[in-house]
């Protein structure tokens, strides 16, 4: 696949501030991508208002200490992301799930999503994780994605997400070994 020289300008901040200006980008972010055909949560169209509140209840996991959250950032604009989210469940503290693993739309394809997965597990080691998971909305040819990121299917619940009447996907769990 092509890559452009926006892919060298991507940097990445791990737990960045969280102004009002950049929870306003992650929010517009998180609806772009929904309404582009991403599945990150919702079924688009959505609008700022029903993904704000979700976009707030993750900001706060964030805020507490107990998640983390990685942004992508090309040029100053946040154009990649992902939170890093505790089980909160002591007997699954040595491992996190990714969520909202997102690229805008514009700038997929370019190996920001692969360079996003690569600071996660970076992340992962730093706090002296065993592993990741990843769960994934089946029909979108994402498991295809994490494969090639280094993550296995380890598990799936069949018609677990009712996307729409008559339209339930199997949810699959992908695992990333960091041990
Ligand atoms: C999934 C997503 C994060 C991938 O990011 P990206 O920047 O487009 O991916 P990259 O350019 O880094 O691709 C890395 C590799 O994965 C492959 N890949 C990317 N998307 C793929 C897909 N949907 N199916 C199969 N392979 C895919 C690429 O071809 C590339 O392979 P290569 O190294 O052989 O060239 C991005 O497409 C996205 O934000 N999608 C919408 C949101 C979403 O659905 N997220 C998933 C939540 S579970």
């Amino acid at each position: 696949m092509a890559r452009n020289d926006g892919r060298m300008a991507l940097s990445f901040v791990v737990d960045p501030v969280l102004s009002s200006a950049l929870r306003d980008e992650v929010v517009q972010l998180w609806v772009d991508v929904t309404n582009a055909g991403g599945a990150v949560g919702f079924v688009g169209p959505v609008t700022v208002d029903e993904v704000r509140p979700v976009a707030e209840a993750a900001f706060a996991g964030v805020e507490s200490g107990i998640d983390r959250l990685v942004v992508g950032l090309d040029d100053g604009r946040v154009v990649a992301l992902l939170f890093v989210v505790d089980n909160r469940f002591g007997l699954k503290a040595h491992w996190r799930v990714l969520k909202r693993v997102m690229v805008l739309p514009g700038s997929q394809g370019l190996g920001y999503g692969a360079a996003l997965m690569r600071q996660a597990a970076d992340v992962g080691r730093a706090l002296g994780l065993d592993g990741l998971q990843v769960t994934v909305r089946d029909g979108h040819g994402l498991d295809g994605f994490y494969r090639k990121v280094g993550y296995r299917e380890v598990g799936r619940v069949p018609g677990a997400l009712r996307i729409g009447p008559g339209d339930d996907r199997d949810e699959l769990f992908m695992w990333l070994d960091l041990r």
